[in-house]
């Protein structure tokens, strides 16, 4: 990777959690690269970590208050947006859920949080979020890192560990050498420089409906939350995205293209005018296996009698992808199961022709539909299985698509 760092402006911003005490090492181990560093720290930063010690290892004053010290000589009245100016990369860690909320509402009351809006479009944001893990599961807490995210913030997520409650689970930073290390392949890899820059990417996403009658459908729990995540990841990657989603309540992520569609049949018919000339088609969506075979126009009555539905299947979108894809495409798919299913996915795996398989296990509380992450475990064709721990989606997506910029690179595409 080269060093990357050397000769790079970074700011540390530090909040106040218990893994702040960490900080003068990160300081040090980006000075030791080569960086040029200098700190803000929050007031509760300011309470675990002395402003000393942070000011002696970068070799600089520590900024803590948006507002200067008045009359003294040479004072730099609009230091935040200097900062802002001079910064190459803004790192935050540990970050709080008190300051992931005033980053995600764009409140600035303090010079960490002023940097935040005062940074130069496109350089790079990295925040490590560090707490209890319930807190970080939150929906109040998911719901501000969903929107950083979507700001093109990189929401590193805590790893699982011992934490100064007591408890043991998911809320610890990482060390200050994998912090480096993130720092490091963000600065090194540029949209450019992603094996997936300038590709098609098809995403399939949400649940389908497939009518009984002019007022009732047969649905399920989908919430298209995956699917956006990749589809936002992929653009995020320089890739040319084209989401096809069934009914879901979303926002499109930026740079996406979003053709929306209801049945399983209108999923097959716009994504397939798309296999031909796509690199990468993924599919996320929980597209319904059945439709009913004749669906009754207007409303069904109801009288004493019982009825019968009778279902006719609905093609299977991803595999048709998987066996006519040509030399050069790659298909990737999910294995939602219910019980442990991994031979399951192994099995889709091989019938569906599938380059990469995501298992899912499907829980509604850590993992599957509607929640806001997954536990997924990677499968790809050469049986390599890759576990990952439990995830918001967006790193989900993240994960996902390293292994497939992977298997891309290594198919020799
Ligand atoms: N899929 C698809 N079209 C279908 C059914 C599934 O494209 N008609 C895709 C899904 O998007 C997913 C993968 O196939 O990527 C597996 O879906 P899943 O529901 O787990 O499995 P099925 O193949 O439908 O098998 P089963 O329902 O029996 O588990």
């Amino acid at each position: 990777m080269g060093n990357v760092l050397r000769g790079k402006n970074i700011i540390v911003g530090i909040c106040g959690g218990i893994a702040a005490y960490k900080t003068p090492q990160l300081v040090r181990l980006l000075k030791k690269n080569g960086a040029n560093v200098r700190v803000a720290v929050t007031d509760g930063g300011a309470r675990f970590v002395s402003e000393l010690a942070l000011a002696t290892v970068s070799g600089e004053r520590v900024y803590r208050s948006i507002f200067p010290p008045v009359d003294t000589t040479g004072t730099d009245y609009t230091r935040h947006i200097s900062l802002g100016e001079w910064a190459d990369a803004f790192v935050i860690a540990p970050a709080t859920a008190n300051t992931l909320a005033k980053l995600s509402a764009g409140l600035c009351d303090d010079m960490l949080t002023a940097l935040f809006i005062a940074l130069r479009p496109g350089k790079p944001v990295l925040i490590f979020p560090a707490m209890d893990g319930q807190m970080f599961l939150s929906p109040s807490v998911q719901r501000n890192i969903a929107i950083l995210t979507a700001q093109g913030c990189s929401i590193i997520s805590p790893e699982s560990g011992e934490l100064a409650s007591g408890l043991s689970g998911l809320g610890r930073m990482p060390e200050p050498e994998s912090i480096v290390s993130s720092l490091e392949e963000t600065l090194h890899s540029s949209p450019e420089s992603s094996p997936l820059h300038g590709k098609s990417i098809v995403v399939t996403a949400g649940p389908t409906r497939e009518k009984i009658d002019g007022v009732r459908f047969i649905s399920n729990y989908s919430s298209g939350k995956m699917g956006f995540a990749i589809a936002r990841a992929a653009a995020k990657r320089g890739a040319l995205v084209t989401l096809v989603t069934g009914p879901v309540h979303l926002e499109t992520p930026p740079g996406v293209t979003r053709l929306d569609v209801e049945s399983a049949m209108e999923m097959h018919n716009a994504s397939q005018s798309f296999f031909k000339g796509c690199t990468i088609f993924v599919g996320a969506a929980a597209v319904s296996d059945y439709r009913p075979a004749a669906p009754y126009e207007g409303k069904m009555k109801k009288d004493d009698q019982e009825i019968e539905l009778t279902l006719i299947k609905n093609p299977d979108i991803l595999a048709e992808f998987g066996m006519q894809k040509a030399p050069g495409q790659l298909a990737v798919g999910f294995a939602l199961e219910t019980q442990t299913g991994l031979d399951n996915a192994r099995k889709k795996l091989n019938t569906k022709n599938l380059d990469l398989i995501a298992f899912n296990f499907f829980d509604r509380k850590t993992s599957g539909f509607e929640v806001d992450t997954n536990i997924l475990t990677l499968i790809d064709k050469d049986g390599v299985t890759t576990e990952l721990p439990q995830l918001p989606k967006d790193s989900a997506a993240e994960r996902l698509l390293d292994a497939i910029e992977k298997l891309y690179v290594k198919a020799g595409y």
